[in-house]
């Protein structure tokens, strides 16, 4: 069986008191009800120790990481860093990240590789933009991103990633994609993983879709048999609507 996975992307929100107070509320409804999928919150860099302080029923993820291991690289924060404050997982690759920083796909390579070597498990995203949807290149850029991203993984270390499809124009945008387009790009990702690494690795992936995912269509999107979850950015700054998608499976 695949890990279910809900995972809330926080992205640059909330001020310490707030995420305190949003991570005690996940933390309280997780641990009141048995749940069939494991949940992961990332909050900003500096509130990662402090979370970590106020979870166990759920697991702690970051927003991104360096690509080099220490030194004299300012402003960046190591893998083995956010291990050091709780963090079992990592976002690499988040559009956001590859839009309005640049970063590409081999530099993702990179970070994803080395939080791996530092036991970070990467939650690694791929998404087309809607020009490339509507001029039929979707499958190609996705292809690449994951081709190049995860390339020279060993079995153990795919192992160890879990992948986000996240159509860039349903984040943020209240255009989810229907259960059906996100069924097609999430079948087309499991059998590329087979042909990359081979069957095994692909039928162990969880697949996690993201873009305007909320309560309302959370059911029907996890009702596909290769959509393993979600990667749920707005809705869950609000522990209530969080926790009803996570209730989705
Ligand atoms: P929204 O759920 O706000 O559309 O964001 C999705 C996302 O980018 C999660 O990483």
């Amino acid at each position: 069986m695949r890990k279910k996975i809900v995972a809330g992307n926080w992205k640059m929100n909330t001020l310490l008191k707030d995420g305190m107070e949003l991570a005690q509320a996940v933390e309280k409804l997780t641990s009141e009800k048995s749940n069939q999928a494991l949940v992961i919150i990332a909050p900003p860099f500096t509130h990662l120790s402090k979370v970590r302080e106020l979870i166990d029923h759920v697991k702690l993820s970051a927003q991104n990481c360096a690509s080099e291991a220490s030194g004299a690289y300012t402003g960046e924060v190591s893998p083995e860093m956010l291990v050091s404050a709780g963090a079992e997982y990592v976002i690499l690759g988040h559009s956001e990240r590859r839009s309005y920083y640049k970063e590409e796909n081999e530099l993702l390579n990179k970070k994803v590789k080395l939080a791996l070597s530092k036991r970070l498990k990467p939650i690694y995203c791929c998404g087309e933009v809607l020009e490339e949807r509507e001029s039929g290149r979707l499958f190609d850029v996705v292809r690449a991103q994951l081709e190049v991203g995860l390339k020279d993984l060993s079995e153990q270390e795919i192992d160890q990633v879990v992948i986000a499809y996240e159509p860039v124009w349903a984040i943020g945008t209240g255009v989810v994609a229907s259960p059906d387009q996100a069924q097609e790009m999430h079948k087309f990702i499991r059998d590329l993983l087979g042909e990359l690494f081979s069957k095994q690795v692909a039928e162990h992936m969880s697949i996690l879709y993201g873009g305007s995912c909320k309560p309302s269509n959370a059911e029907e999107l996890f009702a596909n048999p290769d959509v393993d979850g979600g990667l749920i950015g707005g809705a869950s700054l609000v522990a209530e609507d969080f926790m009803a998608i996570v209730n989705a499976f």
